[in-house]
This record gives structure tokens, C-alpha cells and sequence, in this order.
């Protein structure tokens, strides 16, 4: 067999790298690269002179091949980010008569067939990323009050007043309502006037933590507990809030093997950090939120009957937008003052007709639908007075709405309407949305995917993705 390997030419050798699609590149046992083929330099950006001889991590991206021609321990199917885009790295030890020589390694880019096998655990991992973004980002400390609670009519004002009046106990509060009324803004305020305000304020979003991390990021680990752990151990969220507010947002989420758990751990007063035998006795108040309905899922049995009870001791219900319609002036006028500030702007208002369409409209997303149809308007804004014309057209006109979706997923021109003249920041606005539609369509919905077809950051398309409204 080896003789007849040999009798291939150089060429031959070359010309078989360059038709296989993964691209190659192998290193010495020192990491120094050796060789790397043409069409692998070029998408890093490099010439095969300039990378001949170099230590491979000034040359590849994320790179471990200088470890494993070290360690002589192959890593297969590893996902390597090189430029913005995930690569699937395999990365084998060479051998030469049982000794260990260097490394080969292979990257390809997940074709559509192994995209599907390769996006969960791209997803996965994303998933985590964004979980410790968010965490990263979260002060300890509550950022709103009462008095950030925009809003006069009865129903919205009975909320706030049940809300000001038990701060000052410690029991737990469940508050309820659909998504964007504002739950999490009350929790703050709650910790804000309460006699815990000088302790943390800890958020945790149920629905956002992988199910294998939670019981860890809850109450911690010890050192060792598991592969990949940190040394030293680590800290849970329950005992970081310790004499403060812990604030379970998206509780309906929470994955019923952890619900035992979490119940555990309230009425005991204390966490067993994962693989340590010690308990810790904790402190805290808990606020809880979803917009899911728990009734039903106690009867569906996915979530606990006696967690709920234990959660549900005062339950504040926040009434979705579209029932208190004369709050939506007011609290337009807030979130623009807030808008301006990110915006650099001044004096921005809303034309009367504008108010009355925004109370027409029934605000499934409630305040934060109208956070970004604002946000939306003040992109689109040359002066200072929203019209009518800076909304969305599913706003503007809800007749609209039918056609609009029409031509959104039909591309051809002739559904567009005859009102077709409008201003021509509108008008990009639309083609935007309508080609970011597209993008995540044809992305079976992967956000990374989508902006990438499009020729944009991930950061631009999410940012984008907010002011569009689309998710
Ligand atoms: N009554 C209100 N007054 C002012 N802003 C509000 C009000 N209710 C909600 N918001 C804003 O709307 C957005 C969504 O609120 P949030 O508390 O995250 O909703 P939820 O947790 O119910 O999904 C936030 O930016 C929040 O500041
Ligand atoms: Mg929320």
C-alpha cells in the first residue's frame, strides 16, 4: 500500500488537496506550519509565503493545532470561528513510526446537509454565549422605581398601587401578564422600594439558561464538580443575591427537574452547590414572571403545583396595553424621552393623528412593540413630528396589513399598492425588512445564517432585527 501511495506524483498530491473541499494545514511539533494550501490562505487573508515557517496561532484564527501536535490527541468535528463564520475543524496528530512528528488539520465549512446536524450545537453554544453577555451586562442593582411606571388608567394604577403596597414585605410576588407589559420594570421597582434595596438585584432569565447549566448557575459548583468546571468552584446566583431580590423572569420555563429543586432550595432557606456535600443558607425574596399560563400548565402537569403556591403569595396582574389604551400617549411620550437620549435627539413629538392610530392599534407585543415602532420612527424621522407616515404600514393602515404581508412573501411586483408614494427613507425601510424576511426565510430562521447571506455583521441584523420588529 505505501509503495503504491508513493508512486503518486507531487502533483498529483496537490492537485487531490485542492479538489477536496476541506482546506488543510499542518504544523510541525512545535506549532510552526509546514504547509497550508492555497484556498485556506486566501479566505484567512494570507499568502502560503507569509505562513510557511510561522507559529500557527499568529496565522489561524482560534487555532489548536499547535496543541494537539503536542498532546497527540486528535479533536474532531470542533467548531472553529475563523473571520465571522463557524468552520468544523478536524484536527489529527501525525505519527511517523510511533513517534509524534506534528499535526494535520482539516476545516470545512458545514455544507446544508451537515448544517442541520452542526446548528443545534452551534445553537447550543451560542445559546450559552448570549446567556453570559446578558449576565455580563446585568448590575447588581435595580435600575427602576415606581415612578418609571408610566401610565393613569385605573386598571394600570391598581397594578402599581398593589405593587408599591406589598414592596415592603418579604413575601413572594408572581406577576403575570403577556409579554412586554412591563413585569420586569415592576420587579425592579418592587426591589427599589423594598427594605432589600441596599442588597443585589439578581435577574435570572429561566428560559435563556441551558437546562444543563442551571442548577450550577443557580447555586454554584464546587471545584471539580465536572469536565470544564472552574478551578476554585464557582458562586451561584442564589448566594451572589444573598439578603436581596432574586427576580426568576420567564418562570414557566423553567425545566420541571429544576422546578423540584428551586422548591427545594426556598423552603429549606439554603443551596447545595453542585458535587460539594456542604449547604449554604441563603437569604432572599423572590419575584417571579411569566407570561405563560400556569394554571394550565399545573394541570398539563409541567409545572409544579406547590411551586406555584410557594411563588404565587401575592400575584400582581399587569393588563396588556390594548385594555388601557390612554396610557399609550403617556407612555409613548417616556419612551421617546428615552429614545432621544440614545438618538441624540430633541424635541421629538407625536402629530395628533399618530396618538389616535397608536391607540387603534392592539399591541400583541405590548410596550415593547411600541418601543420599536418608535425607535423605527425616529430612524425615519428628518424633522422633529412623527406623522403618520413614519409608522409601519401594518400601523398605519391595518387594511394594509394583508397586503403588505402579500408582498412581503410574494416577490413579485404586482401586489404592490397604488399608494406606492411615500417618503424614501419609508420605502428602504420597507425593502430592509422585506430582504431581511427573506434572508432569515431562506436561513430556515438562523439569525447568523441570515445576515450572512445579506453581507452584513450579525451585530447590524440583530440591531436591525429590533428597529424591524422582526424575530
Ligand atoms: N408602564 C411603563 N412605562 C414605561 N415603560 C414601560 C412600561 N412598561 C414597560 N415599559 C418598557 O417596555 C419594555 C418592556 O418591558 P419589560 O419589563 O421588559 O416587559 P416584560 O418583562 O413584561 O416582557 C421595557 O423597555 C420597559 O422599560
Ligand atoms: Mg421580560
Amino acid at each position: 500500500m505505501k509503495l503504491d501511495m508513493r508512486r503518486l506524483s507531487i502533483d498529483w498530491l496537490i492537485e487531490i488537496i485542492h479538489i477536496g473541499i476541506e482546506r488543510i494545514v499542518i504544523v510541525d511539533r512545535d506549532g510552526i506550519i509546514v504547509y497550508i494550501d492555497e484556498a485556506y490562505c486566501e479566505f484567512i487573508g494570507t499568502t502560503f509565503d507569509d505562513a510557511i515557517g510561522r507559529p500557527v496561532q499568529e496565522i489561524i484564527e482560534n487555532t489548536r493545532m499547535h496543541i494537539v501536535a503536542k498532546t497527540g490527541e486528535k479533536e474532531i468535528e470542533n467548531l472553529q470561528p475563523i473571520n465571522g463564520s463557524v468552520m468544523i475543524a478536524n484536527r489529527y496528530p501525525i505519527f511517523i513510526d510511533g513517534k509524534l512528528v506534528g499535526a494535520f488539520g482539516t476545516v470545512i465549512f458545514p455544507d446544508p446537509d451537515n448544517l442541520r446536524h452542526f446548528k443545534n450545537k452551534m445553537n447550543n453554544l451560542l445559546e450559552e454565549l448570549n446567556f453570559y453577555k446578558n449576565k455580563a451586562v446585568n448590575e447588581l442593582t435595580s435600575k427602576y422605581s415606581f415612578d418609571d411606571l408610566i401610565g393613569n388608567s385605573h386598571t394600570f394604577k391598581a397594578a402599581k398601587a398593589l405593587g408599591e403596597k406589598v414592596a415592603g414585605s418579604d413575601s413572594s410576588v408572581l406577576i403575570t401578564g403577556e409579554s412586554g407589559t412591563g413585569k420586569e420594570l415592576f420587579a425592579h421597582a418592587i426591589h427599589h422600594s423594598s427594605a432589600r434595596s441596599s442588597f443585589p438585584f439578581v435577574a435570572i432569565n429561566c428560559a435563556s439558561i441551558p437546562e444543563v447549566l442551571f442548577e450550577s448557575e443557580l447555586f454554584g459548583y464546587e471545584d471539580g464538580a465536572f469536565t470544564g468546571a472552574k478551578k476554585g468552584g464557582k458562586e451561584g446566583l442564589f448566594t451572589v443575591a444573598n439578603k436581596g431580590t432574586v427576580f426568576l423572569d420567564e418562570i414557566g420555563d423553567m425545566p420541571l427537574s429544576m422546578q423540584s429543586k428551586l422548591l427545594r432550595a426556598l423552603q429549606e432557606k439554603e443551596v447545595q452547590p453542585v458535587g460539594g456535600q456542604k449547604t449554604i443558607p441563603i437569604d432572599l425574596r423572590i419575584i417571579a414572571a411569566t407570561n405563560r399560563d400556569l394554571t394550565k400548565m399545573i394541570e398539563e402537569g409541567t409545572f409544579r403545583q406547590d411551586l406555584f403556591y410557594r411563588l404565587n403569595v401575592i400575584n400582581i396582574e399587569i393588563p396588556p396595553l390594548r385594555k388601557r389604551k390612554d396610557d399609550i400617549e403617556a407612555i409613548s411620550n417616556k419612551l421617546l424621552q428615552k429614545l432621544e437620549r440614545k438618538f441624540y435627539r430633541k424635541g421629538t413629538v407625536l402629530s395628533p393623528e399618530v396618538v389616535t392610530k397608536l391607540e387603534e392599534h392592539k399591541w400583541p407585543g405590548n410596550v415593547r412593540e411600541l418601543e420599536n415602532v418608535l425607535e423605527r420612527a425616529i430612524n425615519v424621522l428628518d424633522g422633529t413630528v412623527i406623522l403618520s407616515e413614519h409608522l409601519p404600514l401594518y400601523i398605519r393602515d391595518q387594511k394594509m396589513k394583508a397586503s403588505e404581508q402579500e408582498s412581503l412573501n410574494n416577490n413579485s411586483s404586482k401586489h404592490v399598492s397604488p399608494l406606492a408614494v411615500q417618503p424614501l427613507k419609508e420605502t428602504l425601510a420597507q425593502a430592509e425588512k422585506k430582504a431581511m424576511t427573506h434572508a432569515l426565510k431562506i436561513a430556515d430562521g438562523d439569525k447568523l445564517a441570515a445576515a450572512k447571506l445579506l453581507g452584513i455583521g450579525k451585530t447590524s441584523f440583530y440591531d436591525k432585527c429590533k428597529v424591524y420588529d422582526i424575530r
